[in-house]
């Protein structure tokens, strides 16, 4: 067997084709390995999103090199593929700030690998593949899936069309395409045979999904999530991420009337002032926004919001900075992710003037003192209370067992290891600021039948 070294960055679609790669690497004899070392082959699976995130591979790389050297001079081979939006964004230029990379290979065009490896092992030199065959992609994966455990990521839609003034997505992973119903619902029977009793539909605009039915109709989110949840073992259904925009009706009804629809919306807003929404394109106002939680409360009362936050987009003001305070305070978040503007090359905002550094600074530490305290709060009121868990994986200590909750909050409880990969009732007696701690309800063996 060769040794398979896959590192993934960035956000859950490249969770998700970093499995995909590696499926499609094993009928090559490719198995995964847990450290670079003395692998035959490395893959990088990278993320443009901010400076940061892409600024990480070039030193991952450096070292990676060391390691292609050491293996080099014992007689072996170490093929290095760079993947993921940089390989996007960055094509060639990554070949020439490091020559030991040999492939380079965008998220659009990954099902291409076993044929870039064959010919940088024919030929001398590097592969490059940066199109965006995005609908042959989907139609050459392989159907068989390694899974990990009872719960799965599943991408039903790539992409993005909206163009929002700071974001890269729409140059690294192409326009909007939708995956169809058929394709995506023969992937989720697979992951439920396999035991996954919960899964996470991915897209960067998963509720803009509109794909072709079994009908021929084009199917929207909800109809494909009514349709997911009729399938015996997959008893939970998440997705992310949304858009404010394409939050229709349909989906919001989804949320009242499918039982396995879990009461938790990622919604990402950004910012809380129309002036810098509109800056950056994002096509709705403050006011939308709120009337949007309001309807979606009103189908799912108990659902928990979650949002991605940006701080210091150019020109934005204190003034602007205490419209997204007051938007957070109004909304009341469960969770949130929040980050300081980073300007991106080729991406309409770069190139205006910026907000200098210590008052992004300032802003985000202010930002994330309400936010965090928003979501210890909404931890505090589960305490006392009895939630379905679905458990995961072990934890820490011997018997225990490690799951989340309906609204993905992390839970753990003792005497719990044999549960694992099923969902049973836990009463929530202890709370810390990112996770819970529980105990059963019932001794597990009962648990067991009550799951
Ligand atoms: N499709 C999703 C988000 C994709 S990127 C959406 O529309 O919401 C994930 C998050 O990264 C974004 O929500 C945004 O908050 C953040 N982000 C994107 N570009 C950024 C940039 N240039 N600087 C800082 N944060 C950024
Ligand atoms: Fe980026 Fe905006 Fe598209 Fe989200 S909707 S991926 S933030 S351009
Ligand atoms: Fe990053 Fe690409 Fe995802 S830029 S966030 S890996 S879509």
């Amino acid at each position: 067997m060769k040794k398979l070294f896959i590192k993934t960055y960035g956000c859950q679609m490249n969770v998700y084709d970093s499995a995909r790669m590696a499926d499609l690497l094993a009928p090559l004899g490719y198995a995964p390995a847990d450290v670079p070392d003395a692998a035959d082959m490395v893959i990088l699976n990278t993320c443009h999103i901010r400076e940061k995130a892409s600024d990480k591979v070039y030193s991952e790389l450096g070292k990676l090199k060391l390691l292609k050297d050491e293996k080099a001079q014992s007689g072996g081979k170490m093929l290095i593929a760079v993947a993921g939006c940089v390989a996007q964004a960055e094509g060639e230029e990554i070949i020439k700030r490091q020559g030991a990379v040999d492939i380079v290979v965008g998220p659009q065009s990954y099902h291409r690998l076993p044929e870039l490896i064959a010919r940088i092992n024919r030929e001398k030199g590097h592969a490059l593949d940066t199109d965006f065959p995005v609908e042959e992609k989907f139609d050459t994966l392989p159907e068989e899936i390694g899974t990990n455990g009872p719960t799965a990521f599943l991408t039903v839609q790539e992409g993005c069309d909206k163009f929002c003034t700071f974001c890269v997505v729409p140059y690294t992973r192409g326009a909007e395409y939708s995956r169809p119903v058929a394709q995506i619902e023969r992937e989720a029977r697979t992951l439920a045979g396999k035991g996954v009793r919960e899964i996470t539909l991915l897209g960067q605009n998963v509720n803009a999904y509109s794909g072709e039915g079994p009908d021929g109709e084009t199917w929207s989110l909800a109809k494909l999530v009514r349709r997911l949840a009729k399938i015996q073992g997959v008893d939970r259904i998440r997705y992310t991420t949304s858009h404010p925009r394409d939050m229709s009706d349909d989906l919001i009804e989804a949320h009242r009337d499918v039982e396995a629809l879990m009461p938790y919306l990622h919604l990402p807003v950004q910012s809380g002032s129309d002036r810098i929404l509109d800056a950056m394109n994002r096509q709705h106002t403050r006011d939308d926004y709120l009337r949007l939680v309001e309807r979606i409360r009103a189908a799912r009362p108990d659902i928990a919001l979650s949002s991605d936050f940006i701080v210091g987009f150019p020109g934005e003001t204190d003034k602007d900075f205490a419209d997204t305070m007051a938007l957070a305070r109004a909304v009341g978040y469960a969770s949130h992710f929040s980050f300081k503007y980073s300007p991106r090359p080729g991406t309409p905002a770069a190139t205006q003037k910026q907000v200098p550094e210590d008052v992004k600074a300032a802003r985000l530490e202010e930002l994330q003192e309400l936010l965090f305290a928003q979501q210890r709060a909404f931890n505090r009121s589960c305490e006392g209370r009895t939630l379905d868990v679905l458990f995961e994986k072990p934890g820490r200590q011997a018997g225990q067992a490690i799951g989340r909750s309906p609204f993905l909050q992390p839970v753990h409880a003792d005497n719990a290891a044999d549960l694992i990969g099923r969902i049973v009732p836990v009463k929530i007696e202890k709370v810390f600021p990112n996770s819970l701690s529980a105990r059963l309800l019932y001794p597990s063996r009962m648990a067991e039948a009550v799951s």
